[in-house]
């Protein structure tokens, strides 16, 4: 299992260029179910979870191409001659967005069997509201052997159109009815839709290939649906959570990076708290030059729905707490169980506690570098970030989480002048 290894303590210095959104990739490759023509897709981040939604929809008959042999973020996909409409326990595990097929599958197959996802690090997150949706549009749905099996009323049926009212904001449940709906008969409201930009970018692509959606952007999508869906082109959003992540990064190691190719106005939340935390910044339309020298200041903050401060970033802004000055408090809204990087930023010599689904920061002078375990994803960035703040060396284990979601972040970092190596 791979390793990153780093010396802390040295700012960090120059540019780094952000890669398309991982979490706008995953519904947007998987929106290709819905045409029997090509979509072609630009900007696609090289990582993990990319890769494995690429594998299943190859499994599922997808034809994936890279036009371009050096280019990875040059993709190109054909779901022309589709052989099965299947997601297995196999893919699901590996990858909760796997989940992503249902809608599409359903919508232009008519049936669906995908793998019901179990608990997952970060909290129990269930997927009763993609079903609760996908049934008020007409689909017939049981759990049968650990399986999803969704069926329209009949073979030649189409789903049709609903107005659906999720119990919570849901990211992956908003772009699962909003594929399905881009093919139904009739009209579909999603109301309490998420209106994180990796959705609109996955309805910007919808609409691209024909569907008729409007709304992008609000809590209420109105979806008419179409017959047929067509061939696209799409470049993805930048990712908003890597930007934020070197952001973090700077923060809490000084420095002044250049973060290019980023959409800063996808950041206003973590923007805000980056400059309470003393972080000096430009913002430009594509880019943000950050600085920062001395200890932060601790920020406190509470997780919630886009535009609020994102869950995907606070596992990152609490290393950055963590060498601040003063206290802070950090609320987690979304994931009951997205602390567990708490224990390990305490092994670094963090002083942090948790009370219910609050984190108190109380931020030391300095960290000492030890070996510390990657829990999740954005776990591992934190460890990342309080690694290269930290005296000394620190190793972080079971990077494979890392791997998952950023495209190159050793590599990056490592150009950012950081002392920083991947040990296999
Ligand atoms: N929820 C339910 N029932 C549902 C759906 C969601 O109870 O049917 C609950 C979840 O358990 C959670 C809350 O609603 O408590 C919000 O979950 P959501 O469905 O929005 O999360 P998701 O769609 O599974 C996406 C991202 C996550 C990100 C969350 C929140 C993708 C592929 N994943 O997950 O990204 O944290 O939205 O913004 O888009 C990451 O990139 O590290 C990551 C975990």
């Amino acid at each position: 299992m791979d390793k990153l290894r780093m010396v802390g303590g040295s700012p960090l210095q120059g540019e780094v260029i952000i890669a398309g959104a991982k979490n706008a990739a995953l519904p947007i490759l998987c929106a290709c179910l819905l045409t029997d023509q090509t979509i072609t897709l630009r900007n696609v981040p090289d990582l993990q979870d990319v890769r494995t939604m690429l594998k299943l929809l190859q499994e599922i008959g997808v034809e994936v191409r890279f036009p371009d042999a050096a280019d990875r973020s040059y993709v190109a996909l054909n779901a022309g001659n589709i052989k099965s409409s299947e997601a297995t326990y196999e893919m699901v595990k590996t990858m909760r967005a796997s989940i992503l097929v249902l809608g599409p599958l359903l919508a232009r197959m008519h049936s669906a069997k995908v793998s019901l996802p179990g608990g997952c690090a970060i909290g129990a997150r269930p997927v009763d509201q993609h079903i609760k949706g996908l049934k008020a549009m007409g689909a017939t749905i049981k759990i049968e052997g650990g399986y999803i099996q969704a069926e329209t009323p009949s073979p030649q049926n189409r789903l049709k159109g609903a107005s659906i009212l999720t119990d919570m904001i849901t990211v992956t449940g908003t772009e699962n009815l909003l594929m399905a709906a881009s093919l139904a008969n009739g009209t579909t409201i999603l109301e309490n839709a998420a209106r994180e930009p990796e959705v609109g970018d996955l309805a910007e692509l919808l609409v691209k290939m024909g569907a008729k959606i409007t709304g992008i952007g609000t809590d209420r999508l109105v979806i008419e649906g179409v017959d047929k869906l067509h061939g696209a082109e799409h470049s993805v959003i930048p990712d908003r959570i890597e930007a934020g992540t070197f952001l973090c990064a700077v923060a809490a190691a000084g420095g002044e990076i250049l973060v290019k190719h980023c959409r800063p106005g996808t950041l206003d939340a973590v923007i805000v708290k980056l400059q309470e935390a003393g972080l000096k910044m430009e913002v430009g339309s594509d880019w943000i030059k950050a600085s920062m020298s001395g200890r932060p200041k601790a920020v406190s903050f509470r997780t919630s729905e886009y535009p609020a401060f994102p869950t995907d970033m606070q596992a990152q802004l609490m290393a950055v707490n963590a060498i601040a000055s003063g206290n802070a408090t950090i609320t987690e809204t979304i994931f009951e169980n997205r602390f567990m990087h708490v224990q390990e930023l305490n092994r670094l010599g963090a002083d942090i506690a948790i009370e219910g689904n609050t984190a108190i920061a109380q931020g030391v002078e300095a960290l000492s570098g030890a070996i510390v375990m990657a829990t999740d994803l954005r776990a591992s960035a934190s460890l990342v970030i309080a690694g290269l703040a930290a005296q000394g060396e620190t190793q972080v284990d079971r990077i494979y989480h890392l791997d998952r979601g950023y495209d190159r972040m050793e590599q990056k970092l490592t150009l950012l002048g950081a002392n920083i190596v991947r040990v296999k």
